[in-house]
């Protein structure tokens, strides 16, 4: 199968690059807004170091909510029990930046993945690491083998001006009690690891610990044991995509993340990791293109988990 992938990569790309003009860029955060969404980037990595990639793989784009993955990697590296009694891990069904389930819930977020949760488990970085956007960041060069990755401050600067539900999922999480730091330094540090950019190339890289029992092939060091790693993929395929997580199970059946940058990292266990992004979203915010591509790749590949 392996090397049928330089060739269905290809093929993907060629399926959808005239025809990427659906959906539209996320313009609640300003900066990336302008963005020009006829690009489609497309990476698989496999745990031999192999690198198969077609289209805009190697365009830096925002990773955006994909970054809530690493954030619960290193808070599950700290804390797993525990965790749970903080946030939970089932699916929301609602869109990620709802604030009306947390009210009803008690501050308590439905998982890790909507923004409620995600600004939950920053808090648990903040309170455990002195630099935790910085933490997050050194996390991703280290699974990606790249240590010019960055954040785009320009884009956490642009959201941050206009974080307004953000922040009042904070202070909503901090009224019930579950929120252990500053509101605003917890909100600043969400948009500053969802700030981090990246190519499709490196993002593929990046999440091959967890199509690989949690270590990473290149270095062999273990980032989480393999039970977390199981635990980590469960919570992407049900929570990984926000109210669409059901849909995409049926459409691609592969544990996923998407972001409003566009980009969907996508795992399947064992074999590969894959990043796709095209920055057109659809009406749930999750890329358009990206969803296709993947499911061409789980049809032409018919790799599955079931
Ligand atoms: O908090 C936000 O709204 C963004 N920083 C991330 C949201 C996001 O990527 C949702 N994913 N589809």
């Amino acid at each position: 199968m392996q090397n049928l992938y330089p060739e269905i990569t290809a093929q993907i790309y060629n399926e959808l690059k005239d025809d990427l003009h659906h959906g539209k860029p996320a313009d609640y955060i300003p900066e990336l807004a302008n963005i020009n969404q006829h690009q489609l980037g497309i990476a698989i990595a496999t745990a031999d170091g192999k690198i198969y990639s077609a289209g805009q793989a190697n365009v830096p784009f925002s990773i955006q909510s994909i970054s809530k993955v690493f954030a619960l990697t290193l808070a599950f590296q700290r804390m797993e029990k525990a965790l749970w009694l903080r946030v939970r891990k089932e699916p929301s069904g609602n869109a990620f930046n709802s604030l009306v389930q947390l009210e009803y819930e008690k501050g308590i977020p439905r998982n890790p993945f909507i923004n409620a949760g995600a600004i939950v488990i920053t808090d648990v970085l903040c309170s455990r690491f002195v630099q935790p956007e910085f933490s997050v960041l050194q996390l991703v060069r280290k699974l990606a083998q790249n240590s010019e990755i960055d954040y785009n401050m320009k884009v956490a600067k642009s959201e941050l001006l206009h974080a307004h539900r953000n922040l009042s999922i904070a202070h909503l999480i901090k009224s019930f009690g579950n929120l252990e730091n500053d509101p605003s330094q917890v909100v600043k540090t969400y948009c500053t690891h969802c700030a981090i950019q990246m190519s499709c190339i490196d993002m593929a890289k990046a999440g091959l610990y967890l199509a690989n029992h949690g270590c990473i092939p290149a270095t062999k060091e273990y980032i989480i044991d393999d039970d977390s790693t199981k635990r980590l993929n469960a919570i992407m395929l049900t929570c990984g995509a926000y109210d669409a997580a059901g849909d995409l199970a049926y459409r691609i059946g592969w544990p996923l993340k998407t972001g409003v940058g566009g980009g969907i990292l996508a795992i399947v266990p064992n074999m590969l990791s894959v990043c796709v992004w095209s920055p057109g979203l659809d009406e749930l915010g999750n890329s358009y293109s990206g969803i296709r591509a993947l499911e061409k790749l789980r049809l032409y590949t018919n790799l599955s988990v079931f």
